[in-house]
């Protein structure tokens, strides 16, 4: 190597220093742009469920801790042909860019689908989104200024509590019982906000077989829920992907159909078809719609028309009602797989049963935390979501919600007795170390002979 190759490389390491230590006064070690970021960021978080997603995905493990829906019994090859046909003699629409509110075929459909909601819309009502996600993520952008007060369900879909956090909200919980939202509870803190003069932006529900409660909202409370919402100005954020997977039949009336107009409802093919298509939509009233088609367009210019084009097509050529019906069967299989080998291998414990839906919601008995018990349930190879990340304020330690949408029932059934196994051993070391939080924390690898990495890889 030459001098001056010799003296230009000691240079430019002498460059990338000082550059290093700049960045390291102006941010912190792992992130040189740390104090740049908006204040918003900050509250971005990774979410519990995400986290668990690549531990689901281990064989050995049964996961019954993230919500994904069971697609295998869709007419894969038939739906195969059907996107080569899109793309081969519809391609110059489908790759091209579309309109900000979606496409007018497919608002058409959805128009369809939601009378089964007892809903009677038009499709210039409809705005398509890139799944309800951002709906949500849409919706609250329009509404919430950091500090302003999102009213949501405890506990709540934790995807909508991210948005919420990313926008700044102070979520304030109303809980729920067995028949869902409580509206006395929820009379008493829209009363107790309004003393306190806090501005209330939104009310957050999903009424039809809740994640992660999966509870329904009872038909009595429905008009009551959404009378005291309008009596204190607060704009309804009806979130409803899951009510045609109802076990006994077609979905009770949505919010949406007692007030239009204090409603926002979102709806989505997720859970009907299929996720990774990534289709959702907002049924706006007029100048909400407006708005959320400006927003829309501000944020991705147009939802995926490819995408759009697949769901129209699927639900004008498929009888996807019959589909529906045999999703519905199936998750009701596996909701009495769950239920029942609950009652088998964890009698004194107390669960809900849904009528529709995904998830059931476990109570674990006294002492025990979900969180500290994940690692050794997972070292058991079973997976779970703790009750904290359905929660904004720390609260859940005390449940676990289980997913019976992706696993077999015979997987159920396993994943149950091995939990069952992990809450005997957590109960009795409680019983000898006082709480959860003064167990051992080796005491799960310790004792492990599964071939599942320890809790540091989950
Ligand atoms: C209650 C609820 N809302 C919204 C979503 C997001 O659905 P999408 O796939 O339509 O974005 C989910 C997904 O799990 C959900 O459970």
């Amino acid at each position: 190597m030459s001098t001056t190759n010799r003296r230009d490389g000691q240079a430019e390491q002498q460059e990338q220093r000082v550059a290093a230590a700049a960045a390291a006064a102006a941010g912190n070690r792992l992130d040189p742009w740390f104090h740049n970021y908006a204040g918003r960021a900050h509250n971005l978080r990774v979410s519990e469920v995400r986290s668990l997603f690549a531990v689901a995905n281990r064989p050995e493990v049964v996961s019954l801790a993230g919500g994904m829906p069971n697609i295998e019994d869709l007419p894969l090859g038939k739906l195969g042909a059907m996107v080569d046909d899109i793309v081969a003699n519809s391609g110059r629409r489908a790759l091209q860019y579309g309109g900000g509110q979606g496409e007018e075929e497919l608002r058409e459909q959805i128009v369809e689908v939601m009378r089964y909601e007892h809903l009677h819309a038009h499709p210039d009502d409809i705005v398509t989104t890139t799944g309800s996600q951002q709906a949500l993520d849409l919706v609250t952008g329009l509404f919430v200024e950091p500090g302003d007060v999102v009213v949501a369900e405890a506990p709540s879909y934790v995807g909508a509590l991210g948005v919420f956090r990313s926008y700044q909200a102070d979520i304030v919980h109303v809980p729920m019982d067995d028949n869902g939202l409580i509206p006395e509870a929820l009379e008493e803190t829209l009363a107790r906000l309004r003393r306190e003069g806090r501005r209330v932006k939104l009310l957050y529900t999903v009424v039809n077989f809740q994640n992660p409660k999966g509870v329904t909202l009872s038909l009595e409370r429905r008009p009551r829920i959404v009378e005291i919402a309008k009596r204190y100005g607060v704009l309804i954020l009806e979130d409803n992907p899951y009510s045609l997977l109802g076990f006994d039949g077609d979905p009770m009336p949505s919010l949406k159909s007692f007030d239009s107009d204090g409603v926002v409802y979102l709806g989505s093919f997720s859970k009907t078809f299929a996720p990774g298509l990534r289709v959702g939509w907002a049924y706006a009233p007029l100048a909400i719609r407006e708005k959320l088609v400006l927003a829309a367009e501000s944020a991705i210019l147009s939802p995926s028309v490819i995408n759009q084009m697949i769901v129209t097509r699927y639900l004008t050529e498929f009888d996807w009602y019959q589909q529906v019906k045999e999703f519905r069967t199936m998750y009701r299989g596996r909701r009495d797989a769950l239920t029942s080998a609950l009652a088998e291998h964890l009698p004194n414990l107390s669960w809900t049963v849904p009528s529709g839906g995904f998830f059931s919601w476990l109570s674990l008995p006294p002492g025990l935390d979900a969180k500290a018990m994940l690692p050794r349930a997972v070292t058991n190879r079973v997976a779970y979501t703790s009750g904290t990340a359905f929660f904004a304020d720390g609260q859940g330690g005390d449940h676990i919600r289980l997913s019976f949408c992706f696993p077999t029932e015979e997987r159920i059934k396993e994943g149950v007795r091995r939990l069952a196994e992990v809450v005997r051993a957590e109960s009795e070391l409680v019983e000898m170390f006082g709480t959860a939080s003064n167990i051992p924390s080796q005491h799960g690898r310790e004792t492990s002979t599964t071939d599942v990495p320890g809790p540091d890889s989950v």
